[in-house]
């Protein structure tokens, strides 16, 4: 098995349950917002990629005519399975699958989305190229994630903070980056949208059951952090003295353009010789 894939499932068979009570990830205000960046139909078909304990596809099965939800890791797909068990929902279907090779022919689906996982690729280019792949032309591809500085020693430094705490986090990428990958998969941006979700960080490590040494060190990086504005995360002490920090998240909707748009592309990057010296009056 692929070392990083077997990485991922460790972490989350342990975090699954956890995980899954955080009240962050659990807001169903959250997860409602994303939904309605997508605006699905009841006719629509929807796909879930790394669904962990699937509160967005619950969250699109209230109006989606059918949602699937996908994860590499067979703990956290008990869990969305008894959280659809719970809310009595018939529409959804959680199964194993890997996000670099999903197992559906081209077209399948006309949403396909993907929160909080993107940095936990070693390929995102890759994901997304399968998102849009089983997704239909005209549909949506939405990535939700959160985002590092724009600046590679504030990207580097976010990072690693939260690569000690979790082995499993690749690289959360700046927003430029993601836009950059949305371009190159030939994707139309039809929305963006930014917001922050604070986190408490003691809650934060017990979620990855971090050893206590590392923890110390994960504080210390993030209190010099908050002194010396290193990495643009927002780092604060609440009201009852806890130090917190704030994802920086971003949502991403883009819109799989139909073959004939792409071909067309290619025209309108390489014109014909004189095309574009014609007078669009004469035309
Ligand atoms: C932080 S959780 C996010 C869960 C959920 N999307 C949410 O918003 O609460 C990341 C999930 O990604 C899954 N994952 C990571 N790599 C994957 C892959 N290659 N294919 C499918 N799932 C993957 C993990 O198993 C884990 O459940």
């Amino acid at each position: 098995m692929d070392t990083h894939d077997a990485l991922i499932r460790q972490e989350f068979t342990k975090q699954a349950d956890a995980y899954a009570s955080n009240p962050t990830i659990v807001d169903s205000d959250w997860s409602g917002r994303l939904v309605e960046s997508l605006g699905p139909t009841s006719d629509d078909r929807v796909l879930e990629v790394a669904t962990g304990p699937g509160y967005v596809a619950l969250a699109f099965a209230t109006v989606a005519r059918e949602v699937v939800g996908v994860d590499l890791t067979d703990a956290p797909l008990a869990v969305a399975r008894r959280n659809q068990a719970d809310r009595g929902v018939t529409n959804v279907s959680f199964q194993s699958a890997d996000a670099k090779a999903l197992p559906w022919p081209d077209g399948s689906f006309d949403i396909v989305v993907c929160r909080l996982a993107f940095h936990h690729f070693e390929s995102p280019a890759r994901v997304l190229a399968e998102m849009v792949r089983v997704c239909c032309d005209g549909g949506k591809v939405a990535v939700e994630d959160m985002i590092a500085s724009e600046q590679a020693v504030g990207a580097d430094y976010y990072n690693r903070w939260e690569r000690l705490r979790d082995p499993s986090h690749v690289s959360a990428l700046s927003l430029g980056q993601l836009v950059s990958l949305y371009r190159d998969a030939e994707l139309e941006i039809a929305g963006l949208r930014l917001e922050e979700r604070t986190q408490d960080v003691e809650r934060w490590l017990r979620t990855t059951e971090t050893a206590s040494d590392t923890g110390e060190k994960i504080r210390r990086l993030i209190r010099d952090d908050a002194r010396r504005q290193i990495s643009g995360t927002p780092i604060f002490d609440d009201l009852e003295g806890r130090l917190c920090f704030s994802h920086r998240m971003v949502t991403i909707v883009g819109l799989k353009r139909g073959e004939d748009a792409i071909a067309m592309s290619d025209d309108v990057t390489h014109p014909a010789a004189g095309e574009d010296d014609a007078d669009p009056e004469e035309q």
